[in-house]
């Protein structure tokens, strides 16, 4: 569908809808292919939505919320979440980095979405920029301009993790903030602790002042005994943004936190900033429901045991068939180089094999997949013939 001219909505708007309309058009030809060959010829890895239940603690510490007659649960609460809430959230950050956390350190959030556009709002003037290191989460790009900012991309290295050379060439007296985020989405890539050694480095030499925000929502999805660094203690000035959503399994219920660093002289200065910025949004508060229920079972994590073997399922049958892959640590997804450059024509010719993909193109890296492994076991097994036809097909 062609936005422009726009009438109703913003010029701005009906640009964005039209970037960002290959995803609905991958939406609309895994439909019509559905329809066309039967559902269970169809193999759909575009989505990052878990395809399992939230272990059953998440679920019964719901229901005893649901059923305690205390007063006010699910009233109104300052900006920044349940002071108890945050306190149990603080524990869990002392413990982990050894640094001072407390509640005043925490905010709830609407998820992870929401803690990006919470902070990159308290952070960016009109014209400010946010650099990120490819490939990258493809919502970034709009979060950093719904605040008047810009994403400025920078290539990774071969490994995909982040060039430290060019994340330094790429700073402008106009940036904000460096936004990365480890384990990766798209590629399942974790960045060592060296990376973030020299990021403190890097910080330590520019003239104005700029924050790392490192976007975690993958931190408790890890494969192989790899242990995810924490970066507060690396790099002073930063703010984790991160959610419970792919560790309890619960995207739908919106639950997440921005911790900003004890080390940072800024942190009250950006606490309250952000707690008006929640609350301005729209957000108001994040939901008081789940904000109990993290409270109490928020370091549970789901049994990352099939996401595993599927990653691995996945890596070692596309290795097999000449697929070039950086073999993913964690997340749930696979990000392997397309056997031409063209990879919008890649997924094409994957589609035509009932495999539907998305192209890398919209991650910031052109020439590559992303497939998402929130599928059934059996699906992977069933697809590696239709991923090895079009490979053949493309050289
Ligand atoms: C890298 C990354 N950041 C943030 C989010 C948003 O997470 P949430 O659902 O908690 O808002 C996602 C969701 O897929 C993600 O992949």
């Amino acid at each position: 569908m062609d936005y422009t001219p726009a009438v109703i909505i913003s010029r701005a708007v009906a640009e964005n809808l039209t970037k960002a309309s290959w995803i609905r058009r991958m939406f609309e030809e895994g439909a019509r292919l559905k329809q066309e060959r039967g559902a269970d010829k169809v193999f759909d890895f575009t989505l990052g939505n878990p395809e399992i239940e939230p272990p059953p603690a998440v679920l019964a510490a719901a229901r005893r919320v649901l059923d305690s007659d205390a007063p006010h649960l699910h009233a109104y609460m300052p900006n920044a979440g349940h002071p108890r809430v945050r306190e149990a959230v603080a524990t869990r950050l002392r413990q982990a980095t050894g640094l001072p956390y407390t509640a005043s350190h925490v905010l709830m959030t609407v998820g992870a979405g929401a803690a990006l556009n919470t902070v990159l709002k308290a952070l960016l003037d009109p014209g400010d920029e946010v650099i990120t290191v490819a490939p990258f989460f493809a919502e970034y790009t709009f979060y950093a301009e719904n605040h008047g900012g810009r994403l400025v991309v920078v290539q990774p290295r071969a490994d995909l993790t982040p060039d430290l050379a060019k994340l330094e060439a790429a700073i402008t007296p106009k940036t904000r903030a460096i936004l990365v985020n480890s384990p990766n989405n798209p590629s399942g890539v974790i960045y060592p602790a060296s990376t973030f050694v020299e990021i403190e480095k890097l910080l330590a030499r520019t003239a104005r002042p700029i924050v790392l925000i490192s976007d975690e929502p993958y931190k408790a999805l890890v494969f192989d005994d790899v242990k995810v660094p924490e970066v507060p203690p690396l790099v002073t000035r930063s703010i984790v943004a991160t959610s419970w959503s792919k560790s309890l399994a619960i995207p739908g219920e919106r639950i997440g936190y921005l911790a900003f660093s004890p080390r940072m002289a800024e942190a009250a200065e950006l606490f309250e900033a952000c707690s008006f910025t929640s609350r301005v949004l729209g957000f108001v508060n994040a939901p008081a429901l789940w904000q109990w229920v993290v409270a109490e079972v928020g370091d549970q994590v789901i049994d990352v045991g099939p996401y595993r073997e599927k990653r691995d399922l996945m890596y070692e049958g596309l290795t097999r068939i000449g697929y070039q892959c950086v073999k993913p640590q964690g997340a749930f997804y696979v990000f392997p180089r397309t056997p031409i450059d063209d990879d919008v024509a890649f997924v094409r010719l994957l589609a035509d094999e009932g495999v539907l993909t998305v192209p890398g193109s919209g991650f910031g890296m052109p020439g590559h997949i992303r497939i998402s492994l929130t599928v059934e076991r059996d699906t992977v097994v069933r697809a590696l013939p239709g991923f090895e036809r079009a490979f053949r097909k493309a050289r």
